[in-house]
């Protein structure tokens, strides 16, 4: 086995241990993975400008988000199903997470509860993401509970008024018909993974959704639930109700044009995420590197601008910052590293992604993260303003 020194080192050890349904819905994405790939590659695409002999003798990597002071500019973002990835995979995740004081985002399609993490973890940042159910009451009843396990700030996600398409699914056996026995007999294959999660890692089931789906709420119904159940119907004026029901910092996640981050403003959102789902939603849309801009341009000033998609190093971090964002979701980054080594693995990614950070902000010349802006990218993007000062 190869030693761990990066992101992808995760990435070869996951799809080692994983059954394949699961190493591909973690991987791919929606139709044929151009936006999937386009966020990968615009963000590899962005040189940064080496600096020199700028005294980055002291560096400081720490941010204040929504009035919570983080030592680095980074949240594990919401992830589906992550506790199917290693046992309580959420809990895992949360206290690798925590061991770096950053905030945890649980799914609403977390395997894990609310309250199950909160014991689990009981005393980093934890932030709630909820998707837009058909059941109003329901989703009444999630606020509810997030607020009395002490949640921090709720990520409302809007790009999934309906599941992408995802050719990678229906092959691995994912979703479709006859898939639960391909399933089996994949798991059987990786004995790592059926002893940690399939044997000892239940129950298998949404735990946020069993009031609604019963015990039985196991993968079996996943994407048909996921279908069937969220609400096309959402419209901006429903974010009165939302507000209605929760007063603490609220994140439209899923914005990829300036006029719908304007409308997130108006609504009085206080953050949002520029995202494309990781490219799982509308594939061919744009990459989060080259919707950015304009949308700090737009609102930046208005609200948070959080960002994520396709960061796989510490150096990707520094480049959204560099384009606006006042900070960074990971998905697939921590997911690989849970998949592969648990909470540990969680926790030495992050190490792993600050100490490139660091290597990127001192050869840059910025000793903070407020210093970082438009000025430490040697090709930034055309009509381009985001800088601060003279470097
Ligand atoms: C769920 O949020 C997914 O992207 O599969």
């Amino acid at each position: 086995m190869t030693a761990i020194a990066s992101v992808e080192d995760f990435w070869t050890a996951a799809r080692r241990r994983l059954p394949r349904f699961l190493f591909d819905y973690a991987d791919g994405g929606a139709f044929t993975e151009e936006t999937l790939h386009r966020n990968v590659a615009d963000l590899r695409g962005l040189a940064l400008r080496q600096r020199v002999l700028h005294d980055v003798a002291t560096l400081d990597l720490g941010t204040t988000l929504f009035g919570r002071h983080l030592p680095l500019p980074v949240v594990l973002g919401p992830v589906g199903i992550a506790g199917m990835y290693r046992r309580r995979g959420e809990v895992q995740a949360a206290r690798g997470a925590h061991r770096h004081g950053l905030p945890f985002a649980l799914s609403t399609v977390g395997i894990c509860a609310m309250d199950e993490l909160r014991r689990g973890a009981p005393t980093g940042p934890l932030w709630f993401q909820l998707y837009v159910i058909r059941d109003r009451g329901f989703m009444r009843e999630l606020i509810a509970r997030a607020k009395q396990a002490g949640t921090e700030a709720l990520v409302f996600t809007v790009d999934m008024p309906i599941p992408g398409i995802r050719y990678r699914d229906a092959h691995s056996g994912m979703s479709g018909p006859g898939a639960a026995v391909r399933r089996i007999a994949q798991a059987i294959g990786k004995p790592g993974w059926a002893v940690d999660v399939g044997l000892r890692g239940r129950p298998h089931q949404l735990g946020n959704l069993e009031p609604v789906l019963g015990r039985d709420s196991g993968l079996n119904d996943y994407m048909g639930w996921l279908g069937a159940n969220f609400d096309p119907g959402i419209r901006w004026s429903d974010l009165d109700w939302l507000r209605a029901e929760w007063d603490g910092p609220l994140i439209i996640k899923g914005i990829l044009d300036p006029e719908d981050a304007r409308a997130a403003a108006d609504y009085g959102a206080d953050g949002i995420v520029v995202s494309n789902h990781g490219g799982r939603q509308l594939d061919g849309v744009l990459s989060t590197v080259a919707a950015l801009p304009p949308i700090v341009a737009a609102v930046g000033d208005r609200l948070t601008v959080l960002a994520d998609g396709g960061v796989r190093i510490g150096l990707d971090v520094v480049r959204l910052l560099a384009l606006g964002a006042k900070g960074v979701l990971l998905g697939r980054a921590w997911l690989y590293a849970l998949a592969a080594g648990g909470e540990a693995g969680v926790a030495r990614m992050l190490d792993m992604l600050a100490s490139e950070m660091k290597v990127a902000m001192t050869l840059t010349g910025v000793n903070a993260i407020a210093a970082i802006d438009g000025a430490i990218l040697a090709n930034a993007p055309a009509n381009f303003s985001n800088v601060k000062g003279s470097s």
